[in-house]
């Protein structure tokens, strides 16, 4: 079976990795990939957005599975059109992908279907809103509607910081229509874990969880990244009885069904653990997390192609999915400046010496072909450096021991991933 990546970045190449080793893959493609997954895959210059031109490209190659990587393609109905020409596609229809897409629409959903969350109000109009931060005090949690390139949340620590991202959402509209509605929304507390599971509509299969790093600095300091780094297991989940996280998805899958909404492919829970109510859902992604794909694919130890098939045929039923027991860390290599304005085109120097350490995989996210076979930086997180170990501890050793025979100017990563579960175990 033929395989098409979609997407570019440390996700895709993980994605693009592990369907490499499925006994089902013949040959695989990326659209439209990076110089990592140029290693693996033919990279194949269409933009993900480009829906049409992707399906004629599947039709004409005979691809049998496409297994979508960001959220762009999905919310634009990828898994519609691929549906309607009659194409295998791992990733949820329009109106599930809204469950990312629309903050306002998941929220309505979580209340509607039970599913744990915070409490929240939905408002149209700036002044009401305003109104409601007054009355609820801080901290609180303002979030624009639509999709804000990960910046539509803000964790406001007063009341006034809660009006001036009302202002900024509502009245200055600075995520364009993405504003035009806002959820005030309460403030919870706790570690949050990211729990990601397979869905074909009719089950769901929970993956190993992982925790991200968001902050650019160490001891989480900084502003928020796209994450530079990420461990599985998470030994903050120890505690939680297993039923709490299923309850979760369990609603979540029921509420799918009776709204009639076909779902085959990835939800990916942000879970916030609290102290005293146990874990509350913050937020579903409609795809696999980056960079938590980049920890949790190396520790599977089944067949990716085989389980994304069967996701998209709603055959999920039939699958067992088996873990290796090492861990997996994951250190994101930046460049200098992100996640602010950056330079680009820095030779990355002495990436396969690096790879070749027993247990190591880097992964590519924002690297590009320079001249004379270079690899440049392309991007503000450059590199994944992937290891697993013998528990955490031995992944994150192996991991910065590759992290050392890595340099590009302005290279900047944290020193602390996963800093937080060893403090634990
Ligand atoms: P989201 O885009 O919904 O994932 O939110 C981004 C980040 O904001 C989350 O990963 C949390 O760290 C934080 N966040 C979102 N909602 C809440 C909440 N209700 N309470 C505290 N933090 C939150
Ligand atoms: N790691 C956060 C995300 O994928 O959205």
């Amino acid at each position: 079976m033929k395989i098409l990546v979609i997407g570019s970045g440390g996700r895709e190449h993980a994605l693009v990795w592990k369907l490499a080793q499925s006994k089902l893959a013949t040959k695989l493609y990326c659209a439209p990939g990076n110089p990592g997954i140029a290693q693996l895959a033919e990279c194949v210059p269409i933009a993900p957005t480009d829906i049409p031109k992707l399906a004629d490209f599947v039709q004409l190659q005979c691809i049998g599975l496409t297994v979508v990587g960001p959220e762009a393609p999905l919310c634009a109905g990828i898994a519609d059109y691929f549906k309607a020409r009659r194409l295998r596609i791992f990733g949820p229809s329009q109106a599930g992908a809204q469950l990312e897409g629309s903050k306002v629409f998941s929220k309505k959903f979580f209340l509607k279907h039970g599913v744990p969350t915070g409490r929240a109000e939905i408002f149209t109009d700036a002044n009401a809103a305003r109104a409601c931060v007054r009355k609820w005090g801080a901290p609180v949690v303002v979030k624009a509607d639509g999709l804000a390139a990960g910046k539509g949340v803000i964790v406001a620590q007063t009341v006034a910081e809660a009006e001036q991202a009302i202002a900024d959402i509502m009245e200055k509209k600075v995520f364009g229509a993405a504003g035009d509605q806002l959820i005030v929304e309460e403030c919870l507390v706790g570690e949050e874990a990211s729990v990601m599971a397979l869905t074909d509509g009719k089950c769901f299969r929970i993956l190993a969880a992982a925790q991200d790093h968001k902050r650019i600095g160490d001891n989480d300091t900084g502003p928020n990244t796209g994450g530079m780094g990420a461990y599985s297991p998470t030994p903050a989940l120890d505690k939680v009885p297993p039923e709490q996280i299923r309850n979760i998805f369990e609603r979540t899958l029921a509420g799918l069904q009776t709204d009639g909404i076909d779902y085959r492919g990835v939800l990916y829970a942000g879970i916030m653990l609290t102290k005293d109510h146990g874990p509350m859902l913050l937020e579903y992604n409609c795809r696999f997390g980056d960079p938590e794909t980049q920890v949790v694919l190396p520790r599977m130890d089944f067949d990716l192609a085989e389980a994304c098939r069967a996701t998209a045929d709603g055959k999920l039923g039939e699958m067992t999915l088996a873990w290796k027991p090492e861990a997996a860390v994951c250190v994101v290599l930046a460049s200098g400046g992100y996640p602010g304005d950056y330079a680009k085109g820095k030779v990355i120097s002495v990436l396969d010496d690096a790879a070749k350490l027993p247990g190591v995989t880097v992964f590519h996210a924002g690297t590009k072909a320079g001249a004379d076979g270079a690899i440049v930086t392309d991007g503000g997180r450059v590199l994944g450096v992937t290891a697993l170990g013998d528990g955490i501890a031995g992944a994150v050793a192996r991991a910065y021991e590759a992290v050392a025979r890595i340099h590009f100017d302005g290279m900047q990563y944290r020193r602390d991933i996963a800093g937080r579960a060893l403090r634990k175990r």
